[in-house]
């Protein structure tokens, strides 16, 4: 049987040790294995390419995706989605294993409703929103890069009277924000889940920097939409000069962690065996509370993924 692998939507640190698990391992299983690479543009463009050992050597400490990605427009239109189901059958490929996010599993959940496709989701972005899972390939790279960044700012933070802002991503979800503020010891944190109430920290911070508190940390999410908000307002209340880091793609890079390229194997491995071992799948496969398994993508892109509710909880009891 002819599998292939693709990755859509914004990459993702442990895209790569996927990858090359993906071919290490189908050939393994005796099957054949496809690249196809610029993501869905590239497959409408059958830019699919029959895999090797060598293809995929040396690439398992490297961020973003050796078979790069896309975000599709064309995709949207059923015409390019007969084309790209053409190129798979051509080749006679008989499942896909997809590397993406909520967009890609909406293109997919399409894509499968209308032609005879067999995919595996593995759930890849840094924002960690897809529902169904607690983890998604990327998250924990993510974090460390947006750690180091903190720990830097905080130096420089401690060494003058200011306050910091630094935003990070999370098109609409706050988890990086959250989890970055709890583990930096940020005194405020904004994220879009959570309506921001001022007057309860005014009071709090107010008193701190009476007492001697010389600097403030602010992680504010994407997703917030905030950041020109937060930054005056601490100006105005704290009379703190105040600076912004707006962290960006910066967050997307990096070489993927232990916890990533463990989670790329078996994310994989579990991807790869589903495949093969059913005719008709349209799944996601899952994490949570330390096991694997798989979830309908109907199931996965009709909800909405929700933060955890000690998360949630933590915005409170930030220092
Ligand atoms: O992949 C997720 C993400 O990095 C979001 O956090 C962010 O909002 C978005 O992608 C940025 O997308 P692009 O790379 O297309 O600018």
């Amino acid at each position: 049987m002819a599998l292939a692998i693709i990755s859509s939507g914004g990459d993702a640190p442990g895209m790569n040790p996927a990858i090359k698990k993906f071919v290490d391992y189908t050939y393994k299983r005796g099957e054949e294995a496809y690249l196809i690479y610029d993501g869905l543009e590239g497959l409408i463009d059958n830019k699919i390419k029959k895999a090797t050992h060598q293809d995929v050597a040396g690439i398992v400490h490297i961020g973003g995706t050796i078979i790069r990605s896309s975000r599709s427009k064309r995709f949207f239109e059923y015409k390019y989605r007969e084309q790209a189901y053409n190129n798979l059958k051509a080749l006679g490929v008989k499942g896909l294993v997809v590397l993406g996010g909520d967009g890609t599993f909406r293109a997919m959940q399409k894509f499968s409703s209308e032609f005879d496709i067999n995919f595996v989701g593995i759930p890849s972005t840094i924002d960690n929103d897809i529902y169904g899972t607690e983890y998604c390939l990327g998250v924990d790279t993510a974090l460390n890069v947006i750690r180091d960044a903190l720990d830097k700012i905080r130096d420089t933070a401690s060494s003058f009277n200011r306050a910091f802002l630094v935003e990070v991503m999370g098109r609409d979800c706050g988890y990086l924000a959250i989890v970055s503020a709890i583990i930096s010891g940020a005194e405020i944190c904004v994220i879009p889940e959570v309506k921001f109430e001022k007057e309860a920290l005014e009071k709090k911070l107010s008193q701190e920097i009476k007492d001697g508190r010389n600097y403030v940390l602010a992680i504010i999410s994407e997703g917030a939409k905030k950041t020109s908000e937060i930054h005056s307002w601490i100006q105005d209340t704290f009379a703190l000069e105040t600076r912004v880091s707006i962290l960006g793609h910066i967050q997307r890079g990096g070489n993927p962690t232990v916890y990533d390229r463990m989670m790329a194997f078996d994310f994989t491995i579990y991807a790869i065996d589903y495949l093969l071992e059913h005719n008709n799948s349209n799944k996601v496969v899952v994490y949570n509370s330390g096991k694997f398994d798989f979830m309908e993508i109907e199931e996965v892109v009709s909800n909405r993924y929700q933060l955890p509710q000690h998360l949630l909880n933590a915005i409170n009891y930030l220092d």
